[in-house]
């Protein structure tokens, strides 16, 4: 059934302690859970329903009595409780080996894990299954000991012992009252590594990384992150680490990335492992911004949660902007820091604006669900964090960290909602705008869609004024057919024509505000007046992307050459090499199909990528083209075939025209040093694979060998994986002869860690497709021995690259791509909706498909949606596609 967020009541009952006993075996383990539970006074005689899926019920007694009970819909229900607090005992059995939706508790790799967050709970045991019970727990746990040697649960371990017939036990307590979904269990073989720190609070802490015995010399960098993580969140916000031990668990069976259980964190191994020779820096850099990420969920999502699900951006948003912050703060220098957040807006647009866009839109705070695993999306977590940091603009870094404490000081240990957060943030700071347009500034969290800000700037020469004339609008999406106008805070500045940044007066004040300001744009249209301003500017604004929206400014060529070489905001010279790409890619598709590269263009990029001062990391954002998933996003009807053959036709352009310089950046570039994740090393890195790929891709297309023997030679030697990997794509991306024996050879070399096979998979459904082998690939290596469905990062790395990143192969005119998609879809829905329901969204903008895409696209979304077996998160995704 449809829930609804203003359906929202309080419960009938609470828990407050929760005391469970596991006696593990994968075939059928026993849970003994014993509660106490009190009846909320203010709902009186109120019948007790608790959730629960897939477990069996062995026995029910309230205060020791066995009572009578049924179940309704999944749920028990108990009646004629007492109207005093209770003891209420549940026993059940499940049988984790059978569970492969990898949601409550599950075997992998012989051990077992849970994965209780959002409803994961409920697989485990009956209970009120919803984030505003909060309860302290203790938990024992009996398994065989030799097979099962690490016995782990949430906070202190109090007891542990040996227990007849080859079983030991192990008793913990968790002293904080927590949500049930923050609970987890781990009773493995695994081997750790482990740090004692004493933080600024002076506290002493033991740190624990558990992975399999082969992967402790892949947990440095993450133990590394976790201690950075601590620090900074106590010098940043004031916010210590409240556990003697804190614990993060591997585990390579997982749904999404990591999970926050208190002190006892579940990674999926992709976001933990990492060492240089099996991991790339892009790889070292989500290490550190997940465990960061669930690292600061300690404070934000556990100390503070959600009082129910509609409210997860609370807690996702929030803990984004942190991680954010924490990986910025990391970078260190100010273009480090810049290329990072480059690098955070590139992934909002690539996934979120067309979420925004497509069926799928949703507000950060949503309104209804069928299946809530499908709203952890970009749009909850991404556009989440954007309404954070709008935040933290329009109060100042000060006035956020006063926010956060009274946030605190008002809500720790409490489950409470959006409007909380942003009240808390805006009475810390009563004369902030924030604060004078909270109201309209909260349009934020319900408003589904992507504002868009037309401006127009007028020049009065005589009078040397300068007026801008913002104007904010927003289409309609699902359900919400208008929208009201948002508070939009945009960064900006003016460049004079020759390069040099004009002070900033605004009329009727006395003082310039020197060179950057932030206007705020909440009335439909709005009209901003400098003087003093000398010659017609150029501006500059949304500097950093100070607001998720689209900035519809039309600046000529000539405009946006003087910010690509000028501007003093490093994300708007990129954002301008991006218009121009742009700008011709568009020209291209709507023509011709074919792009004439431009001098001055060429000219331009030339200068960047040869500047003297200028860093690695930034010259291979800006010369890298925009995605083809970003220019559909910018068209009414899209034909992919097209946008790839434009696109493609520029890449091969841009390869022949640079080639001397390209030559020049990978000379410079290349050296084997030793390994540092560093950003400058990991710069250094990029542009120097990206200048291989380059270098291949043109001599390929004139059958001169010389760079496709450097690529293979570098593969062969590099002494690091992006290195490897970066030589590996040059030669598979240009459908090089050698690249067969080279994929081998890694196959070969790597064939023992499984992360390094899933990149071994998706290297090669995303190589550009040419004559429909890269589709014909993919295909085939669903059969490969190594592929199976049942670890999502295996079938990701395959499914979602084939069908969600590589539009050229899998829209085919022969709808080839889309029969595949729905066998698919189909066949893991009986394994694992919530994946399912991921590769079910690969075909979300099929009604902007032209045809023959678009019937064909219908009719496998069609196909999908007859089933009469579907999960509600599948049935849900597909139904939203097909709505009118
Ligand atoms: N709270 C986790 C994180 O973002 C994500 C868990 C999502 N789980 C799920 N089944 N959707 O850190
Ligand atoms: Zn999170």
């Amino acid at each position: 059934p449809l829930i609804r967020r203003e359906d929202y009541a309080a419960p009938a009952f609470w828990i407050k302690t929760v005391d469970l006993t596991f006696d593990l075996d994968p075939a059928k383990t026993l849970v003994i859970n014993k509660m106490t539970v009190a009846p909320n006074p203010a709902l009186p005689g109120a019948p007790l329903r608790l959730d629960g899926e897939d477990i069996n019920l062995t026995r029910v007694l309230v205060d020791g009595e066995p009572v009578s009970f049924r179940t309704e819909g999944g749920q028990l229900v108990l009646e004629n409780l007492p109207q005093q607090p209770f003891n209420l005992e549940i026993r059940s059995t499940c049988a984790p080996e059978k569970n492969t939706q990898l949601s409550g508790l599950y075997t992998s790799s012989g051990g077992f894990f849970t994965q209780c967050e959002a409803l994961g709970f409920r697989r485990i045991t009956y209970f009120l299954d919803r984030p505003d019970v909060m309860a302290t727990y203790k938990v024992t746990l009996k398994a065989d000991q030799r097979k099962y040697p690490v016995l782990l649960s949430n906070g202190n371990l109090v007891e542990e012992g040996k227990l007849d017939g080859g079983k030991h036990f192990a008793v913990w307590e968790d002293p904080h009252p927590k949500p049930c979904y923050l609970f987890a269990l781990v009773a493995a073989d695994l081997v750790r590594r482990e740090q004692r720190i004493r933080t600024r609070a002076g506290r002493d802490h033991l740190l624990q990384i558990y992975v399999r015995a082969g992967d402790l010399d892949k947990t440095e960098h993450a133990m590394n992150s976790l201690i950075a993580s601590i620090a900074w969140d106590e010098a940043r916000f004031g916010l210590s680490l409240d556990l003697e031990r804190f614990m993060v668990v591997a585990v390579s069976d997982f749904n999404m990335g990591a999970m926050e259980n208190k002190g006892l964190n579940i990674f999926n191994t992709k976001f933990v492992l990492a060492n240089p020779a099996t991991a790339t820096d892009v790889d070292f850099g989500n290490v550190e911004s997940v465990v960061a990420h669930e690292y600061f969920h300690n404070w934000t999502g556990n100390r503070v949660t959600c009082r129910d699900w509609f409210q997860l951006s609370l807690k996702e948003g929030l803990t984004v902007f942190r991680d954010q912050q924490f990986s910025q703060d990391m970078a260190g220098s100010p273009s480090a820091r810049a290329v990072k957040r480059i690098e955070d807006v590139r992934t909002l647009r690539q996934l979120q604006f067309p979420e925004d866009a497509g069926p799928m839109a949703h507000p950060v705070r949503p309104d209804s669900y069928l299946a809530i695993d499908n709203f952890y999306t970009a749009t909850v977590y991404e556009k989440g964090a954007e309404v954070v940091r709008m935040m933290h603009t329009l109060v100042g870094d000060e006035g956020f960290a006063q926010g956060m404490a009274l946030y605190f000081e008002r809500h720790d240990g409490q489950a409470v909602t959006c409007d909380d957060f942003a009240q808390a943030i805006a009475d810390a700071n009563p004369d902030s705008e924030l604060a004078k347009r909270l109201d309209a500034f909260k349009r934020w969290y319900a408003q589904a869609g992507t504002p868009r800000v037309k401006v127009d700037g007028v020049y009065d020469a005589a009078n040397q004024i300068y007026t801008l004339t913002l104007s904010q609008s927003c289409v309609a999406t699902p359900g919400q057919p208008v929208k009201a106008p948002v508070v939009i805070p945009v960064a900006m500045g003016l460049v004079a024509p020759d390069g040099r940044q004009l002070n900033l007066h605004f009329e009727g004040q006395l003082a310039s505000v020197g060179h950057n300001t932030v206007l705020v744009l909440s009335e439909p249209e709005q009209a901003f007046t400098f003087v003093h301003v000398p010659v017609e500017p150029v501006p500059s604004l949304l500097r950093g992307f100070s607001a998720p929206v689209v900035l519809e400014a039309e600046l000529s060529d000539d405009a946006l050459f003087t910010l690509l070489s000028h501007d003093q905001d490093p994300f708007n010279r990129w954002e301008a090499a991006q218009k121009l790409s742009l700008r011709r890619l568009l020209a291209a598709v709507a023509g011709s199909g074919h792009v004439e590269l431009d001098a001055r263009f060429v000219e331009a990029l030339r200068g960047v990528l040869r500047h003297p001062e200028l860093d690695a990391a930034f010259k291979e954002l800006v010369l890298t083209l925009p995605s083809e998933a970003y220019v559909a996003e910018q068209l009414d009807l899209v034909d992919p075939q097209r946008i790839h053959a434009a696109r493609e036709g520029m890449r091969l352009q841009f390869a022949h025209a640079l080639h001397e310089d390209w030559a020049w950046a990978y000379e410079q570039h290349h050296e084997l040093g030793g390994y540092s994740p560093d950003p400058v090393s990991t710069g250094r890195r990029a542009l120097a694979n990206l200048a291989l790929g380059m270098l291949v891709l043109d001599g390929s297309v004139r059958h001169n060998p010389v760079w496709t023997g450097k690529a293979l030679q570098r593969f062969q030697d590099a002494n690091n994986m992006t290195d490897r990997l970066g030589a590996l794509s040059a030669l598979v991306n240009a459908h090089a002869e050698q690249a067969e024996q080279a994929l081998a050879h890694f196959h070969q070399q790597f064939r023992g860690e499984a992360l390094v096979i899933d990149k071994w998979f998706s290297l090669q459904a995303l190589a550009p497709e040419k004559d429909g082998k890269v589709f014909a690939r993919a295909k085939a290596l669903m059969l490969h021995p190594d592929f199976t469905l049942r670890t999502p990062n295996r079938a990701r790395s395959l499914l979602m690259a084939l069908c969600q990143s590589n539009p050229a192969a899998f829209h085919r005119t022969d709808a080839a791509g889309y029969v595949f998609w729905a066998d698919r879809v189909i066949e893991i829905d009986g394994i694992n909706p919530q994946l399912a329901a991921r590769l079910a969204r690969a075909m979300d903008h099929w009604r902007r498909l032209a045809e023959p895409y678009r019937t064909a696209a219908r009719e496998a979304l069609s196909r999908v949606a007859a089933r009469t077996e579907l999960s509600d998160d599948v049935r849900e995704i597909v139904t939203r596609a097909l709505q009118d």
